[in-house]
């Protein structure tokens, strides 16, 4: 929290920004006086309120109860006796309504002369064939399929086969590393893996599945890998379990069934970080999930039939699973699919997609915000963003200064900005300015969405007062919530519905302002948002661990003007190791091996000791307040409180001879 402390406080903010009228006036919710009318009727009679919006999904059969809460908390079940297909409300019911040859989406390479249009027809053709795959290989209902592809279409076309069947998809973020990938086939038990031989990034060819290969051997479960060739870099295939995507599709009809799907069957797992131990599953279902992120994407974003949408995340997280796959395509839209980097081959790169294709609404985080503003105005201004309706910002907080550029420079002060809170968990946006309706502050994320009650709680659980920070938690059921961690009930209440019993617990910190505005303040627990990304600090600090030269280690995270926060790792030596630049290095790789390179220890201090109370727990709350150097608090818990002077100054001289 510390961090985002130190970035905000460059600019207070005070000027309230109001929904511009050619905005409202095309807009689905128009004032605040409708908004506040509807979230009023969505908290007091969730039934009525949702059922209004039915049809937004097409069902083979519609459902007659539209919540079962005898069970919640923890879970509420949504739209309960209804029977859908995610795909084919995605595919299928467009083409049915004459929509077939509207451009689902444009895809643009990292290199931008590569570039598709693929039409929803000729997205569902694709589907029906990887479908007829699946078949193939007995890939039935109920089953886990693992998917480690970078931002290609046939990522898109992967999940939507998948969800065809119902067989469950786990994505994994082509980021993360291999060991990532074993670990989560291993913990959702999956059949088959869908991988490339590499993935472009920046120009440059990075391999993926020749790192997996070996450790396949270790997943038992894994039938079938198969392999989409994208860069042409040598892949070993093994003979009866690998075979190429394109020799496996091109035979295959264009035409495949679905099956009707009941609306609280699992529709994918996505893993996420956690404070303790291995990332955990989170699992969404059918009905609940596609709703509410079909309906959060139109309203937030305000979705006509001839907007272009454009998210700039990866379908890795989930902000790309409710906004690239499912939201806009159960919504018909046309959207922009990128494969790059803002940075490749010139910071221009996202000004020049929302030229090419006439975007009229981009979703990115602040973190890509700052690295482009940091290279000034000009190259924006050579463009023509005129198209620009609305910009949105998710992932992290975002500071005044990228705020009002994002404002003003990007959106040419006539583009309300919706800055979205939510997480993996709550399935689509949580809290978040309609951008048609609300009066923005910059920095604040404004309201709850339709169906969502949030409080902020002082850790007796009573209720903060207005401006006090404190536990940022949710009292109602709302569609998309998770259903569960995959094979862990026990986890599941005990992260998420114990702290406060009955109330979903964010793991954020939040305050809520004199006028009810909602602030958040970073996570409380021990989460590191890296540019955005979601790293928990125990994995990082296991991979160091399992390092021979390493005996302990504490991550904290550092505050840093790109990345909003950036991974510092305190490091204690085995005996016979001593510190060096180079043992620096091989850590830094060997956390890149174990984890992906988005966890990457920004820092590593070698420390002779470490805080720690006197049962022994390190108190990562001194390192934290050490490394973005703020006050340390009180230290008389602590056994060893002389380490905190040696760490002070070891801090201060490390600083004075390198650059972080
Ligand atoms: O700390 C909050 C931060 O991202 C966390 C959730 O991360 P993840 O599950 O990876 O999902 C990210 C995309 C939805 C939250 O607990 N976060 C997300 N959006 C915002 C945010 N922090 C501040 N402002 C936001 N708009």
């Amino acid at each position: 929290m510390e961090g985002e402390k130190i970035i905000t406080s460059l600019l207070s903010e005070k000027r309230i920004f109001e929904p511009p009228k050619s905005v409202s006036e095309r807009a689905w919710i128009k004032s605040m006086d409708q908004y506040k009318e509807m979230w009023e009727e969505s908290i007091r009679n969730p039934e009525k309120f949702w059922s209004r919006f039915l049809d937004i999904l097409e069902w083979f059969k519609k459902p007659t109860k539209i919540w079962d809460d005898s069970k919640f908390p923890p879970t509420a079940q949504w739209f309960v006796d209804g029977k859908l297909n995610a795909s084919y409300n995605a595919l299928d019911k467009h083409i049915n309504s004459g929509k077939g040859d509207k451009v689902a989406i444009y895809w643009e390479g990292d290199n931008p002369t590569e570039s598709r249009a693929i039409t929803y027809t000729q997205l569902l053709e694709e589907v029906c064939k990887f479908g007829n795959v699946l078949l193939k290989y007995g890939l039935k209902r109920g089953d886990r399929v693992a998917i480690w592809l970078p931002m290609i279409p046939e990522l898109v076309i992967a999940m939507l086969a998948c969800a065809r069947f119902g067989i469950v998809h786990s994505v994994v973020f082509a980021g993360f590393s291999a060991e990532a990938v074993k670990d989560r086939i291993l913990d959702s038990s999956a059949r088959m893996l869908i991988t490339s031989d590499g993935t472009f990034r920046a120009g440059k060819k990075i391999p993926l599945k020749v790192k997996v290969h070996d450790l396949l051997e270790e997943t038992p479960t894994i039938e079938h890998v198969i392999v989409v060739k994208r860069t042409g870099i040598d892949t070993p295939m093994k003979v009866g379990r690998d075979t190429w995507w394109y020799d496996e599709l091109k035979d295959q009809p264009t035409e495949c069934s679905y099956e009707e799907m009941n609306a609280e069957d699992p529709l994918f797992i996505l893993y996420t970080s956690g404070t303790t131990g291995k990332p955990k599953g989170i699992v969404h279902t059918t009905a609940g999930y596609l709703m509410y992120a079909a309906l959060t994407h139109k309203f937030v974003f305000d979705i006509h039939d001839d907007t272009v949408f454009f998210c700039s995340a990866d379908i890795g997280w989930i902000t790309g699973h409710s906004y690239i796959v499912y939201g806009p395509l159960v919504n018909g839209a046309t959207e922009v699919m990128f494969e790059g980097v803002p940075s490749y081959p010139s910071f221009e790169r996202y000004w020049e997609i929302i030229e090419k294709y006439k975007v009229n609404v981009f979703y990115t985080a602040p973190t890509a915000i700052r690295l482009l503003m940091k290279e000034g105005d000009a190259l924006p201004k050579k463009h023509d963003l005129s198209s620009l309706r609305i910009l949105g910002s998710v992932g992290e907080p975002i500071n005044p200064e990228a705020w009002i550029w994002y404002h003003k420079v990007i959106g040419n002060e006539r583009c309300p900005i919706v800055d979205t809170w939510w997480q993996t968990e709550t399935g689509g946006i949580l809290l978040t300015p309609l951008p048609g309706a609300t009066s923005l502050k910059p920095g604040s994320v404004t309201f709850p969405f339709f169906g969502v009650k949030p409080e902020v709680l002082r850790d007796d659980g009573t209720l903060a007062a207005p401006n006090e920070g404190g536990h940022l938690v949710i009292t109602s059921a709302w569609p998309g919530m998770l259903r569960g961690v995959w094979q862990n009930p026990q986890r599941f209440q005990k992260t998420y519905w114990a702290k406060f019993p009955g109330k979903y617990y964010s793991g954020d910190g939040a305050k809520i302002d004199e006028d009810g505005y909602i602030w958040i303040l970073g996570r409380l627990d021990d989460v590191i948002k890296v540019s955005g990304h979601r790293i928990g600090t125990m994995e990082v600090e296991s991979a160091l661990v399992s390092h021979p030269a390493v005996a302990e280690a504490a991550v904290v995270p550092m505050a840093h003007k790109i990345k909003g926060q950036a991974i510092y790792a305190y490091v204690i030596l085995n005996k016979n190791f001593s510190p060096s630049q180079e043992l620096i290095n091989e850590l830094k790789q060997h956390v890149r091996k174990e984890i992906g390179p988005i966890a990457t220890p920004e820092a590593i201090e070698f420390a002779p000791d470490l805080p720690k109370t006197r049962s022994g727990k390190i108190m990562r709350r001194i390192l934290k307040a050490i490394v973005n150097e703020v006050d340390v608090g009180n230290i008389t818990t602590l056994a060893n409180p002389k380490v905190v002077k040696a760490l002070w100054n070891a801090h201060k001289t490390a600083k004075s001879s390198s650059s972080h």
